[in-house]
């Protein structure tokens, strides 16, 4: 033995963990998880007219789009490699009532914007939501009877509205309004109708989260929201029950599985992936994209790689892809690194 004996060889036992880590080329080698632009789904607020591009206040960054800009901007998102399009409506205040009625229009905004992409961009799915809250004049997910959101009238009514989404050529159906048995009843609806194809990703648990705020501003239900959503929401408090609510989706028919809010439930992306095997999906809401944006406007954080490492997060926890605000500014970032 020469003069090499060191200390804390002796107390690794000669095992060193930077070893791996001493180089790019090395680092690049044993990386466990990599973001790639089929991982994303970009979420894309929807509003009447023509050649409107309204920025959100409280998002920097993100519009609202009228139908022809949607177009465009879901042509790009293709072009990028972008698999998916989730649609949010914000509709004209007149059309919304007690019991969201106008979620069944064939023609509703939302409808009007799957029929519009599906014929200029076929080859980018569309995701659509049929909870109630865009079409409500009260915010609620579901129809509100005295103070009651009332369950099975409202699984009634999202089952209707999801075949006219499916008519309109929505290739996945998202119920985000946490009502009980909607996964089996939309699936029954769907097959009913004929849209074998047409898959459901179940919202399997969206928790009773603050981090929905800067949305609804978005979509113009933040000041019509009398109360809260505690009553079919999933308590931020539990994880077990979360799980539960997940077995449910999958044994009525969920194709796919989605977590909501995001970052803050990692644990849950994690214990969903590890209990069903179904692809899982984490939704990085409003309120965590603002966040980042709000720090990075500051000056206070590196934006591009906080966004970057919260994506790169989701895979790691075991997330199949992420619905995320930031869709086509990574989509954008990973072609120009690519190239
Ligand atoms: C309601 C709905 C919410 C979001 C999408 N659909 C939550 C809510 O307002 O209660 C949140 C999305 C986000 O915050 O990005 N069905």
């Amino acid at each position: 033995m020469t003069g090499n004996r060191n200390i804390v060889d002796e107390i690794t036992g000669h095992r060193r963990m930077r070893r791996n880590r001493k180089a790019d080329w090395t680092r690049r080698l044993v990386q466990e998880n990599r973001l790639t632009v089929d991982d994303l789904i970009w979420p894309a607020f929807v509003v009447p007219g023509t050649n409107v591009v309204d920025p959100v206040a409280a998002m920097p960054g993100v519009n609202r789009l009228s139908v022809d800009k949607l177009v465009e901007a879901a042509k790009e998102a293709a072009d990028l490699g972008i698999p998916a399009i989730a649609t949010f409506p914000n509709i004209d205040m007149s059309l919304r009532d007690e019991t969201g009625s106008h979620c069944l229009a064939a023609n509703n905004l939302i409808n009007e914007a799957t029929r519009a992409i599906k014929k200029a961009v076929p080859n980018i799915g569309v995701i659509t939501d049929v909870a109630l809250d865009p079409f409500t004049n009260h915010g609620h997910d579901g129809v509100l009877r005295g103070d009651v959101i009332v369950n099975d009238e409202t699984v009634e009514l999202v089952a209707k509205a999801a075949v006219i989404q499916a008519d309109a050529g929505s290739d996945i159906i998202a119920p985000s309004e946490m009502m009980d048995g909607r996964i089996g009843v939309i699936r029954r609806a769907l097959d009913e109708a004929g849209h074998q194809n047409v898959g459901i990703m179940a919202y399997a648990t969206k928790f009773a989260s603050a981090f929905y705020g800067p949305y609804r501003d978005a979509i113009g239900t933040g000041g019509l929201l009398k109360g809260d959503k505690k009553t079919y929401y999933i308590d931020p408090a539990n994880g077990t029950e979360a799980l539960r609510d997940a077995a449910l989706d999958v044994e009525e028919g969920a194709d796919t599985l989605m977590v909501k809010p995001g970052l803050p439930y990692l644990d849950i992306c994690w214990r969903i992936k590890e209990a069903f095997g179904l692809p899982v999906f984490a939704y990085q809401v409003s309120g965590e994209y603002s966040q980042i944006k709000a720090a990075a406007l500051n000056g206070w954080i590196d934006g591009e790689r906080v966004m970057l490492e919260t994506l790169l997060a989701f895979k790691r926890a075991g997330c199949d892809g992420i619905l995320s605000y930031f869709a086509m500014d990574v989509a954008r970032h990973l072609a120009k690194k690519g190239s």
